[in-house]
């Protein structure tokens, strides 16, 4: 039996009331499926800035009517400090995931990623300490590493931010510290790599690179990688994120509370391998794909090199175990971008990559 398979059980067999924030963006929609699957209570806060009904509506479908019955779903807004009082309020965990993503976004306008990612953050933290919760699992980032240029990346150094994104994620960090400081408050931050997999947004001007290229192959749409495809990073599947993120809410071990964690599965994938991983999967029912060719543009602005993440601490003191590398999460996650492609109109949108 694994840590997770263990936690997994005891939750089937004890209740608790979870609050997702973000829970209509990617990752929430995720933890809210396998939470709902587990029979327990979850309340919901979204302001669909970046999420979608269509997220919540697919999660009911696959969990059913009786799971989902045990969802409360609050429209609301993280900036508001009251909205985040009346939530948290009888809430056992907090999984925060609301924040403004993307590296470009936040240096097209870094005022409203901070007003999101640093403001929102620190109602959602006082509002967590005033309810007494039991824990609160924020998203932490690996771009807190900035331009530190050690691999594989451990949690306790890190470079100069790249991005007002980054710096955003790091405030987090720094600010969860303070309050177990000053107020005790336990709460433990999860730096994802790179996560992909279903219900990741594969749309509009900021979309990740997984769904963005899967969109661009299917469609026969021009396919851009930024640089000269070596850059490479730690692609992490989905369910590895939501492994970490009830380890961190139900962890006993005073010594893993108020740390932060790599959430990652410790492979470094390039974009090149990248994009002949996908055109593998794909290729046999698109034929299209047999001819087709990746275009290489220039670096972009804010990226980091190389990623690749130790995962040690997380396996040491969580019992972190990735239950997907890239290619099974790559298999797992592909039918449902085909399926909700060809659902989708297509938008247009260019395959420039954003990792
Ligand atoms: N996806 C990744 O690779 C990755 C990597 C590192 C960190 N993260 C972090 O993980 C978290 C979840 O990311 P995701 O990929 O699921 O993104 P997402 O955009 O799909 O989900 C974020 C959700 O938060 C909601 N939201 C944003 N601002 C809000 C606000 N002010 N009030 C209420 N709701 C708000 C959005 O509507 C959306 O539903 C974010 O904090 C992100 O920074 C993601």
């Amino acid at each position: 039996m694994t840590c997770y398979q263990d936690m997994q059980q005891y939750l089937t067999e004890n209740r608790f009331t979870w609050l997702i924030t973000g829970v209509a963006g990617f990752i929430g929609s995720n933890l809210l499926e396998k939470l709902l699957k587990l029979n327990q209570r979850v309340i919901g806060l979204d302001n669909f800035s970046t999420g979608y009904q269509n997220n919540l509506d697919q999660v009911k479908d696959l969990v059913g009517t009786d799971h989902w019955n045990n969802f409360r779903f609050v429209t609301g807004d993280i900036r508001d400090l009251e909205t985040c009082k009346d939530i948290c309020e009888s809430v056992d965990f907090v999984l925060h995931q609301a924040a403004l993503g993307s590296v470009p976004r936040s240096i097209n306008d870094p005022i409203l990623t901070n007003e999101n990612n640093v403001s929102g953050f620190l109602n959602m933290l006082v509002a967590a300490r005033d309810a007494r919760v039991k824990r609160f699992v924020y998203a932490a980032s690996s771009s807190t590493y900035g331009d530190h240029p050690g691999l594989p990346k451990v949690e306790s150094i890190i470079g100069q931010p790249l991005s007002p994104y980054a710096v955003t994620k790091y405030v987090n960090e720094l600010y969860a510290d303070v309050f177990a400081r000053c107020y005790g408050t336990a709460s433990i931050g999860l730096r994802y790599f790179n996560v992909f997999g279903p219900r990741q947004d594969p749309n509009g001007a900021y979309a990740a690179v997984i769904p963005l290229w899967v969109s661009a192959l299917i469609r026969n749409k021009p396919l851009y990688i930024n640089g000269d495809g070596e850059t490479s990073r730690d692609f992490c599947y989905v369910d590895n994120v939501v492994q970490a993120n009830i380890l961190s809410a139900l962890t006993a071990r005073k010594d893993a509370i108020n740390q932060v964690y790599n959430v990652a599965v410790n492979e470094r994938t390039s974009l090149n391998q990248l994009f002949t991983m996908m055109h593998v999967l794909l290729v046999d029912k698109f034929p299209h794909l047999n001819t087709f060719r990746p275009e290489y543009a220039d670096f972009r602005k804010g990226d980091v090199r190389h990623s690749q993440a130790d995962i040690g601490k997380a396996r040491e003191l969580l019992g972190f175990e990735p239950t997907h590398a890239i290619r099974e999460g790559l298999q797992s996650a592909m039918d449902w971008y085909v399926a909700d492609l060809s659902k989708r109109p297509d938008d247009d949108s260019s395959g420039r990559q954003a990792v």
